[in-house]
């Protein structure tokens, strides 16, 4: 039985340029390319929806509006495909609600803290979850399920981590782990700090932030006036930093697979990882992986 006030709103900061990934990236957002057959944006609003949420707010900036064309009916296309009797259930994940697909502008890129910021208004007073869309995450159930989940139990402010190996834990925001609570096979922990992108000889452990939170409204007004951090810019983390002691706060280790899709290598990862598993490809895949690599 849900013992707290669902969430329904998530934040998916995607204002970023794509640097990484140009040309590609030169008129197609980072978020739209494709991992097989599904922008890489997709998967974290179906993540979204399979935990309860319905509002989603993208933060976005100039040259992104495809994004938000993508979750729009595509009139013309979906009447040829009418006409054609092509079936149309594959755009149905595509299709909101009305007045479930909100965009709000970050103007300028002050770094992720200010890209939440700008999402105030919309978030209102209410808990709320963000979504990382790079951090590609495959779980069964997804993560956001499992840390709405944990979220019934303990309230307060919840990020999902990860152990990743030691020399990598200056890429990322760390935590700080305190106890293991009881129950959720030893996956929910305290979290006593955060920083980030520490030196490796600072970082407290090897638990890094990977992209999911369910954070109270408190933390836009810690924003606010949130201090430049790690790379100049004003880091969500270090607001975060701030609220423990205030509030609670837990992380989840997540269970299930992550890939890195804000880097090349997690994209083409994420990429063959999900063909293998496809029903109607997976057989044809594997023979082909497997005649390249012995070419
Ligand atoms: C952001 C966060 C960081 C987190 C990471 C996960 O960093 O600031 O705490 O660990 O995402 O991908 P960025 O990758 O934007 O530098």
């Amino acid at each position: 039985m849900t013992k707290r006030k669902p969430i329904k709103k998530a934040v998916f900061p995607v204002a970023g340029l794509g640097t990484r990934f140009l040309p590609a990236t030169k008129v197609v957002p980072k978020e739209m390319l494709p991992i097989v057959d599904r922008p890489l944006i997709q998967y974290a609003v179906d993540e979204a929806r399979e935990a309860g949420i319905e509002q989603m707010i993208f933060v976005t900036g100039r040259g992104k509006t495809a994004i938000i064309d993508h979750f729009d009916i595509a009139f013309e296309l979906e009447a040829t495909l009418r006409e054609r009797e092509k079936a149309l259930a594959i755009l149905e994940p595509t299709h909101a609600v009305p007045g479930h697909i909100i965009a709000v502008r970050q103007q300028v890129p002050l770094g992720l803290g200010h890209a939440i910021w700008c999402a105030r208004a919309i978030v209102g007073d209410e808990p709320f979850a963000i979504f990382l869309p790079d951090e590609l995450m495959i779980g069964s159930p997804g993560c956001m399920k499992q840390m709405v989940d944990a979220y019934d139990d303990v309230g307060g402010n919840l990020i999902s981590v990860l152990e990743v190996p030691r020399e990598d834990v200056s890429s990322y925001g760390v935590i700080d782990p305190g106890a293991a609570l009881p129950g959720f096979d030893g996956r929910l922990t305290e979290v006593k700090g955060l920083i980030e992108k520490p030196p490796i000889e600072q970082a407290p452990s090897n638990k890094i932030i990977s992209g999911r939170y369910i954070l109270q409204p408190e933390v836009m007004r810690t924003l606010e006036n949130q201090e430049k951090g790690a790379g100049g810019e004003i880091q969500l983390t270090d607001a975060m930093a701030r609220m423990i002691g205030t509030q609670p706060f837990h992380a989840v280790t997540f269970a299930g697979r992550r890939f890195d899709c804000g880097s090349k290598l997690g994209f083409v990862e994420a990429t063959l990882a999900l063909a293998l598993e496809r029903e109607d490809m997976g057989t044809d895949v594997r023979a082909m992986a497997q005649r390249l690599l012995r070419e």
